[in-house]
């Protein structure tokens, strides 16, 4: 953990000093034991040949008893040798017949190194206390008798003092030896540590966004000039500052194509390599200046990528949102991603909460049999187009609608989104209806002018003549009564008949400034009494700034009176009815609406109420032809009639007429 913590710099320091230091010991440690070994034999040989050049001259000395002498050569002795530090001669019986000792001879060192039998000589280390000492004792023999024994001390103190002024002077050489491993190391260190620095301070540039950083020293030359290369269309032609060991698919001949790594390995054998490569320090430097370009340049082609993306994307939203068609995004499962504006409209949700709840799909489908159908062809041919279904809209109301999609469908079949389009084709319905309607009514109205007209003048004839007979007959008779039922058919024959030519006949149209709410309260004048007499409230709310409509006002009332009556005819007992009037500035259109609280009509009956004749009242009681009429005169005054109603809660009728925008 501390290694951690140091710096590049202590760590080099402590990595010589080591190594130094180990150095040192390692030859400290043996060299003071070679030379305390070599230095001792030879302090001990050469206190041994002392000791029996003593023992030589002391034979005939002994013999003289001239022990003055004796001392004297003893002194001279240990004086020509600094090792020595005493000596003494024993006799036969081991007394000391001189000694150099200053102080008085101690006495044990009489007997503590006897020399065993047979031996010619003993040493003894001994520790006196104040001194180490090799004491050598060596017999003095005259032929086979011994005259006494010379001992001499050695003093190893001495020995170790030299050996330890030795190691001393190793200690400093050591020393020394760090001082300078240390300053090498610092010079490599800052070397280094300057290099590192760099590195890191570009790094953090890099960090900060900044890929301009340059860490490399610049190359002494390039491989194109070392090589007299002229290939121009090189990526590494012409380029000072990149090593071409770092370039992706150069073309020298002697690179290997292929991916970056690939290329870089194969580039250590390159001879431009071995020249102009520099240390790990550069390598990884240069390595960096490499990936800081190829970042730069990635970095580049992304916010080109992205500013394509964008465009597009705000190029294909645009058509998205635009769309006047529903347009979606499904997932796997069928759900909403994503909905244009006009798609939310549609659905009326407004908003793309429920969707992304996992509203789905299926969920606009009204009928569940159409979105299975439809959802098999999807998954079997990836498309469906101008599929016509029902949709449901979130608020219940239920539009015709055309789907077009298509379906992404993995290789196992399974289906892992679809993107499609939703028109809404009710309006488009509606016309389609109501032109079968027009046409219907244009072929039957020149269908029964003929008819009318052929059966109008005998009807005219039987009525003519009943009613002559009728004066002939007495009131009370059976036959009259039989001429009156004959009458009264007949009239309704003809009522019919003339509703028919009224129908088919193209009766000419006066049009002219109308104001609607006087032609509707003329009309409800007339029948407000009578009704009201059966329990039928009639209400009016009309618009004061209703502004006038162009039309024919005869035919205009014919229509409110149409309206009317069959409102009052739907209301069986006592009922209300409500006529009102509206106007739309907007899209400049006037309403006239007539609700009942009548027995409402069903569905079934809904889609043929426009059809002439159509009629659910007995016979006698109704021509089925008020609506068709109506629809008709509507038409004609540029106009639309629609019916919005639901079984015994009532019925309301709306005509829709232009207005006249009139000049301020
Ligand atoms: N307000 C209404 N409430 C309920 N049903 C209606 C209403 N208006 C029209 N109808 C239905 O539409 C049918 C056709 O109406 P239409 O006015 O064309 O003919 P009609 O009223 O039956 O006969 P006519 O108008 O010739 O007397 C009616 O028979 C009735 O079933
Ligand atoms: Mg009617």
């Amino acid at each position: 953990m501390m290694t951690m913590k140091l710096g590049i710099r202590g760590k080099i320091y402590c990595g010589m000093i080591s190594i130094v230091l180990l150095t040192g010991l390692m030859i400290a440690v043996p060299v003071r034991i070679m030379v305390e070994r070599a230095l001792s034999q030879e302090s001990l040989n050469k206190g041994m040949s002392m000791a029996l050049t003593l023992a030589a001259r002391s034979q005939d000395i002994i013999l003289g008893m001239d022990f003055l002498y004796l001392k004297e050569m003893m002194d001279k002795a240990i004086q020509s040798s600094n090792d020595v530090s005493y000596s003494f001669i024993l006799n036969q019986q081991g007394q000391v017949l001189s000694h150099t000792f200053h102080n008085g001879f101690p006495v044990e060192l009489r007997t503590v190194n006897p020399i065993p039998a047979g031996q010619p000589s003993s040493i003894r280390f001994l520790d006196t206390g104040k001194e180490l000492i090799y004491d050598i004792a060596v017999p003095v023999l005259i032929g086979d008798m011994r005259l006494g024994t010379v001992h001499l001390g050695l003093s190893k103190t001495r020995i170790s003092r030299t050996i330890n002024s030795l190691l001393w002077t190793m200690a400093v050489l050591i020393g020394c030896a760090v001082l300078i491993a240390s300053l090498i190391g610092a010079g490599f260190a800052d070397q280094i540590i300057r290099r590192v620095q760099k590195l890191h301070r570009a790094s953090e540039q890099v960090l900060k966004g900044n890929l301009d950083v340059i860490t490399a020293p610049c190359p002494r030359t390039a491989c194109w000039k070392l090589m007299g290369c002229r290939s121009e269309k090189c990526p590494a032609y012409g380029e000072d500052r990149q090593r071409c060991w770092n370039v992706e698919g150069t073309l020298c001949p002697s690179c290997r194509a292929g991916e970056y790594a690939e290329k870089s390995d194969a580039c250590r054998n390159c001879r431009f390599y071995r020249d102009a490569s520099g240390d790990e320090i550069q390598a990884l430097a240069e390595s960096f200046d490499a990936m800081t370009r190829s970042l730069k340049h990635t970095i580049f082609q992304l916010e080109a990528s992205k500013k394509t993306i964008e465009v597009s994307e705000k190029k294909y939203r645009r058509i998205f949102e635009s769309s006047m068609d529903m347009v979606f995004v499904t997932d796997s499962q069928g759900r909403f991603l994503d909905i244009n504006q006009t798609g939310k409209t549609m659905l009326q949700g407004g908003s793309l909460t429920r969707t992304a709840n996992g509203f789905s799909l299926s969920d606009v489908f009204s009928s569940p049999f159409e979105y299975a159908d439809i959802q098999q062809d999807l998954i079997q041919q990836g498309f469906v187009k101008d599929r016509e279904f029902t949709l449901k809209t979130l608020a219940g109301s239920e539009l015709q609608a055309l789907l077009s999609s298509s379906c992404q469908i993995d290789p196992a079949g399974e289906v892992l989104g679809c993107e499609g389009i939703i028109k809404d084709i009710t309006q488009r319905r509606n016309m389609e209806q109501q032109l079968l309607q027009a046409d219907k009514l244009a072929s039957l109205g020149q269908l029964s002018a003929g008819v009318a007209h052929e059966i109008n003048n005998p009807l005219g004839l039987i009525l003519g003549y009943t009613q002559l007979m009728l004066r002939e007959e007495p009131e009370s008779s059976q036959k009259y009564e039989d001429l009156k039922t004959i009458e009264k058919h007949t009239r309704n024959c003809k009522t019919i008949v003339e509703a028919l030519l009224n129908f088919a006949r193209k009766t000419e149209t006066k049009k002219v400034l109308v104001d609607v709410n006087c032609a509707i309260e003329q009309v409800i004048t007339v029948i407000r009494h009578q009704f009201e007499l059966s329990g039928i409230v009639v209400n009016t709310r009309y618009d004061p700034d209703l502004p006038q409509v162009l039309g024919d006002t005869e035919k205009l009332k014919q229509v409110v009176m149409n309206l009317v009556m069959n409102a009052r005819q739907s209301i069986s007992k006592a009922g209300k009815i409500i006529v009102s009037t509206r106007y739309d500035s907007i899209s400049h259109k006037i309403t006239i609406a007539v609700e009942d609280t009548g027995s409402g009509i069903p569905p079934h009956v809904l889609t043929r109420i426009f059809d002439p004749f159509f009629t659910t009242k007995p016979t006698g009681q109704g021509t089925g032809l008020g609506l068709s009429v109506s629809y008709g005169i509507v038409k004609e005054h540029g106009g639309e009639i629609m019916v919005d109603s639901e079984p015994e809660k009532g019925s309301l009728f709306s005509v829709t007429l232009p207005a006249v925008i009139q000049a301020p």
